[in-house]
């Protein structure tokens, strides 16, 4: 979603801005600006482009801004088009107020409708364009009692004011009459707040924050601070002072480096080796008694004793992965589970029953959804006063110091390392990794498995990164011949059938949401039932064939597309019956349970060369945003 930074101290604000807007392009790109109180004049001066941050700084074109106080802002739409005058930072009438916000104020018309009464015009179709009106009206009331024009002011000021916003907001502002100072404030929108010496720097995620200090203050919800250069003030909602220590940005979250890829989304795809090294070092440890694996998650795992089913809820990319993860907790360790879209949860959930463990699956830890679908789960589950019907939660994320980090106890830290592409692969990958952790887990405390069968699957696991290196060696150079063929195609439908449907739809929303090819991804066994209408000889066909239960039925389910002229890919191993394909994207043969880890690689890959053949901007395709961080 939108992304803010914000700063004062005492080096000049322009370049931090510019860094933080970089690091936070991922959050949206439909256009972006700064403000800076300009030391020079004592006013704000505020500058906006359409479109990516490059138009911005071309816009500066070496300006050079003089001041140390500022705030950026890069735009994902939601209320008004992706045009100039609806990029932030908006100001109050007078130009003295300017504010940059990441959320959706619910209530805005309403605000809207009563301040055009009162004569404010309005210059953009956005909703946060209420917010330095607001301040300001709320600014002119306040100094009727005589306080002084400073941050404690502008605090009073912006704290009366979001009592009245209603929806979800991170907001920064700016007041030139009170020019060192930096107010911010944040519901369920995520803002954390970078300590450096004698300067402090506020954003909407650590990488903007990460070159300036790895030493952070994330801000919990409802809190609103003042930032000036002698220190910060944090305030709940009750209007308490806050204190609290910060904490150290991990390493990992402080790289993003393309090396020698063209995009950071083939890095990715080609990080995946040592994203399974990692994870299996993490959390796949040798009892030195008996020389046996173990899954070590780091919390206590004894209530998962009395866990009868699993609900896990998640979107996008982390939806196909619960769904992989919730096919191996029912087959493989034989617990119920069920998978939810967080938005649709959120308003029909399903009855509430008892000794139910509720997993949440989010890259980014912020997704709106996914943590306001949590939250009702904890909520409703806590007013019962029976004990088997508490809240059981874990949550599967890359993010640990993010607002799920925040809402959970029990967290799986992916370990993917920060993921800039838009479109998530290796977090993908690293959630999947994390439910084969869960299941083999859940087998073992439940012995729905022998040891022998979970032995058997942890020696797959043990062996993935040579095969994933040799998967990416083998298919980086085909895929790319094959995207020579295919770039310019209208649709494609992506089959699968078990433990591979969900890398089935995985695999068409990575195509669509880089390349804007129409895919679908469907069970194999239902393309009779409708898809299969859509088959001539222009519409690819790429199956998923791995070995095992299913395998003879998903190959029947392409014969049925060859009738129907489909050119068909295979994503397979080469055994009998793949001969079918017209073109075999090899996998090796495995036991079918690690098969989804295999297939996706060269999935991936064809939709990025697929993507890069069309000379697309890959790591930040239009209308996405890598963390969505509004309803
Ligand atoms: C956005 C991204 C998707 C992602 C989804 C869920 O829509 O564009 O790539 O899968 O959010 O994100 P999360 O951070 O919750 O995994």
């Amino acid at each position: 979603m939108c992304g803010i930074v914000a700063v004062t101290g005492y080096k000049k604000a322009l370049p931090i801005l510019i860094n933080g807007l970089e690091k936070l392009e991922y959050r949206g790109y439909d256009s972006s600006g700064i403000a800076i109180i300009n030391s020079e004049t004592n006013s704000i001066t505020c500058n906006k482009a359409e479109g990516k941050l490059k138009n911005l700084i071309s816009n500066l074109n070496d300006q050079n801004i003089p001041g140390t106080v500022g705030i950026g802002h890069t735009r994902w739409a939601t209320h008004g088009k992706p045009e100039l005058k609806n990029a932030h930072p908006h100001t109050d009438s007078a130009g003295t107020i300017a504010v940059v916000q990441n959320g959706i104020i619910e209530n805005f018309q309403d605000l809207k409708n009563k301040l055009e009464k009162e004569g404010i015009s309005f210059n953009s179709d956005t909703d946060t364009e209420v917010i330095p009106h607001l301040i300001e009206r709320e600014l002119n009331t306040l100094s009727k009692l005589n306080l002084e024009n400073n941050g404690s002011t502008l605090l009073v000021a912006v704290r009366n004011v979001i009592s009245d916003l209603e929806g979800s907001y991170a907001l920064a502002v700016l007041w030139a009459e009170a020019p060192t100072s930096l107010v911010v404030a944040r519901r369920q929108a995520p803002l954390i707040i970078g300590l450096g010496e004698g300067e402090f720097i506020c954003a909407s995620d650590t990488p903007a924050i990460a070159n300036f200090t790895n030493i952070i203050l994330p801000m919990e919800d409802e809190e609103i601070a003042l930032l000036t250069p002698l220190g910060i003030e944090i305030y709940d909602s009750n209007n308490e002072r806050q204190y609290r220590n910060p904490v150290s940005l991990k390493v990992s979250e402080q790289i993003m480096d393309k090396m020698n890829f063209k995009h950071y989304m083939l890095k990715e795809i080609y990080d995946q080796p040592g994203t399974a090294k990692n994870w299996l070092e993490n959390y796949l440890i040798k009892n030195l008694e008996n020389g046996q694996y173990q899954i070590k998650y780091p919390f206590d795992t004894k209530f998962l004793k009395s866990i009868e089913r699993i609900e896990i809820i998640a979107c996008g990319t982390s939806k196909h992965a619960a769904m992989v993860g919730s096919f191996l907790l029912e087959q493989f360790a034989g617990i119920p589970a069920n998978v939810f879209y967080a938005s649709e949860f959120r308003y029909s959930p399903p009855p509430l029953l008892p000794n139910t463990l509720t997993i949440g699956v989010t890259q980014s830890g912020e997704t709106a959804d996914t943590i306001a679908a949590l939250d009702m789960e904890i909520k409703r589950r806590s007013s019962i006063d029976d004990k088997k019907f508490k809240p059981n939660l874990i949550a599967i994320t890359n993010r640990k110091e993010s607002s799920i980090g925040r809402q959970i106890p029990n967290i799986i830290d992916i370990c993917a390392g920060i993921e800039v592409g838009v479109a998530a692969t290796k977090t993908f990958f690293a959630q999947l990794l994390s439910f084969y952790g869960l299941a083999i887990k859940f087998a073992h405390i439940k012995c729905s498995r022998s040891s022998n069968e979970i032995d058997k699957l942890i020696t797959e696991l043990l062996k993935l990164p040579p095969i994933i290196e040799d998967l990416l060696e083998k298919h980086n150079k085909s895929s790319e011949k094959l995207a020579h063929d295919f770039f310019n195609i209208k649709d494609v439908i992506f089959l699968g059938r078990g433990i591979n449907y969900p890398i089935a739809l995985e695999g068409a929303l990575k195509l669509k949401e880089i390349s804007y090819i129409h895919a679908a991804g469907y069970p194999a066994g239902e393309m009779k039932h409708g898809p299969i209408a859509l088959l001539d000889k222009k519409v690819p066909v790429i199956s998923i064939a791995s070995s095992g239960e299913v395998f003879d039925k998903v190959i029947s389910n392409a014969q049925e597309a060859k009738a129907r002229n489909s050119y068909l890919i295979g994503i397979a191993p080469e055994i009998n019956g793949t001969e079918i394909f017209d073109y075999l994207m090899q996998i090796p043969s495995s036991n079918e349970w690690i098969s989804p880890l295999l297939n996706i690689i060269p999935l991936q890959l064809l939709s990025y060369h697929i993507a890069a053949h069309r000379g697309l901007d890959v790591d930040q395709p239009r209308n996405l945003a890598k963390s969505v961080t509004v309803e």
